[in-house]
């Protein structure tokens, strides 16, 4: 007898098959099959297997009607797309949208609570809302009254009530939700609860200065809040959300005690336009595995074209360093979708072009560690045009200590943000530098030394921008190793 899921699958496996000609659509990034996805949800691991929602609008490439995607992975590399998982309910606090949200464990019953987003709510704010599963987390049902909350603290004037961290301690659930308090700055918000239906407000747990520029501004109001222990800190997670624009994920490390959360200055998560509402999980290995949108970075008309828009970053193993910082690097699962090897080791770099010879693709990992020597300047240019008018280039440059994503001339075509994006890593004088990137199409994820991303969306026009190179500008440098892979897809064995 035919699953009910089958029918779902095979949807959606004609709805992959229609875009997998499209020279921008990922190979080894989880997309869903059509249509829009922002923020990861409900992340986690249960019996053996991860389970990634996803904010998603399964009719169309832009952002209306969202719904909860589902996907699975037995091995944190390979996704089955799984029936959707909340539909939004005509007359219910969720009527215009299921919006970001998490998932728990409650006895044994996969519970998810989410936002639901209704203009007719109370105040209009976005409500909580729960969802349990029988089946494994193939189907879920509402919770019949629905809002779990009603609204936010009363003594509080406060901008967005959004998005959902939930655990447990000793008995009793906390929760925070993401807001702001208005003209204060982005704050979280701490409830608890005996029974994850009945919700008491405790207290803001860590308020922002909206008038606070250095070392980064924090914006008006805070989404997608995720709060998790690492190592003997606590990080919270939040992303910076103002006047109706979204600006970046950040990351507070910091102890938490007492309910209270004691945050030490914040960094960007990631220092690019595209890393956006990341959420972790803790698998059953220990580790905490974060997934973030990866926006596009061309207009809304190309995306409408196109059929499809975002993409879900690869998993980042998060930890705390040595030097007390986060530390970043992409799982190590994703080595098993290697293939093909180029490596090269002591070559001299100046200013004239190294191109890599023999080396081409657009869905490539390459590692390369290189010693500053003189140079000021070091670059790596990706999806270069054989006479160079295309090209993504990564750069550090030594005397600011700047990681540099520069997408200015990453494509010909007028529909795409040109953008350059920096954020500091700091090098100790004879440290080297080591750029982890991973090409996949439009997507360029950089891991740098381990503890600091910059990726970015990238759409080139011409079939021969797949050329590798690397620079040295003002003084020489060499790298000590390079390693170039090209990578598999992780939809060779469905689609
Ligand atoms: C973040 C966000 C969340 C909200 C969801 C709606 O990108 O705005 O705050 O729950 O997206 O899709």
């Amino acid at each position: 007898m035919a699953h009910p899921t089958d029918t779902t699958t095979r949807n959606q496996r004609a709805e992959r098959e229609k875009l997998a000609q499209d020279l921008h659509r990922p190979h080894y990034h989880y997309l869903p099959p059509a249509n829009w996805l922002n923020d990861p949800n409900g992340l986690i691991h249960w019996n053996g297997q991860y389970h990634m929602f996803y904010q998603y609008n399964p009719h169309e490439p832009f952002h209306a009607n969202i719904h909860w995607g589902h996907a699975v992975s037995a091995d944190l590399l390979h996704w089955s797309d799984l029936p959707i998982a909340l539909t939004p309910t005509p007359g219910s606090p969720d009527a215009e949208g299921c919006y970001s949200g998490c998932a728990v464990d409650h006895n044994g019953v996969p519970t998810l609570i989410y936002s639901g987003h209704n203009r007719a709510n109370p105040g209009a704010f976005q409500l909580p809302c729960l969802a349990t599963s029988d089946d494994e987390l193939l189907s879920w049902t509402k919770y019949t009254h629905n809002p779990i909350i009603s609204g936010p603290p009363q003594n509080l004037d406060v901008i967005g009530f959004r998005d959902h961290c939930v655990w447990k301690e000793g008995d009793t659930w906390y929760q925070i939700i993401g807001s702001g308090i208005n003209g204060v700055g982005g704050t979280v918000l701490l409830y608890r609860s005996p029974d994850l239906i009945h919700w008491e407000y405790v207290h803001p747990i860590c308020v922002g200065d909206l008038t606070q520029t250095e070392p980064l501004w924090t914006g008006s109001m805070w989404e997608c809040p995720d709060l998790f222990a690492l190592g003997d800190k606590h990080v919270l997670v939040v992303s910076v959300w103002d006047k109706h624009q979204t600006h970046y994920a950040i990351s507070f490390i910091g102890t938490y005690a007492d309910h209270l959360f004691s945050p030490q200055p914040p960094r960007k998560l990631d220092f690019g336009a595209s890393f956006y509402a990341p959420q972790s999980l803790r698998d059953a290995a220990g580790r905490r595995i974060m997934f973030g949108w990866l926006r596009e970075e061309r207009d809304t008309q190309a995306q409408r074209a196109a059929g499809w828009s975002g993409v879900m970053s690869l998993p980042r193993i998060l930890s705390i360093t040595a030097d007390g910082a986060l530390g970043m690097r992409p799982a190590p699962e994703l080595a098993r979708l290697r293939g093909q090897h180029v490596g090269a080791r002591d070559i001299d770099l100046s200013a004239a072009a190294h191109i890599l010879s023999g080396v081409r693709g657009d869905a490539l990992e390459i590692v390369v560690e290189l010693e500053l020597g003189a140079a000021g300047e070091v670059e790596l240019a990706l999806l270069r045009s054989p006479n160079g008018a295309e090209r993504t280039s990564l750069r550090y440059s030594r005397a600011d200590g700047q990681l540099i994503l520069d997408t200015s001339r990453s494509s010909l075509s007028e529909t795409t943000h040109r953008s350059q994006h920096s954020g500091p890593l700091a090098l100790a004088p004879h440290q080297a530098l080591r750029l982890h990137v991973f090409l996949d199409r439009s997507v360029v994820e950089v891991f740098a030394n381990d503890c600091a991303c910059v990726t970015g969306r990238v759409y080139p026009t011409r079939a021969d921008s797949l050329e590798l190179g690397l620079f040295a500008l003002r003084g020489s440098a060499s790298v000590k190793a390079l390693d170039i892979w090209e990578m598999g897809s992780i939809w060779a064995s469905s689609t």
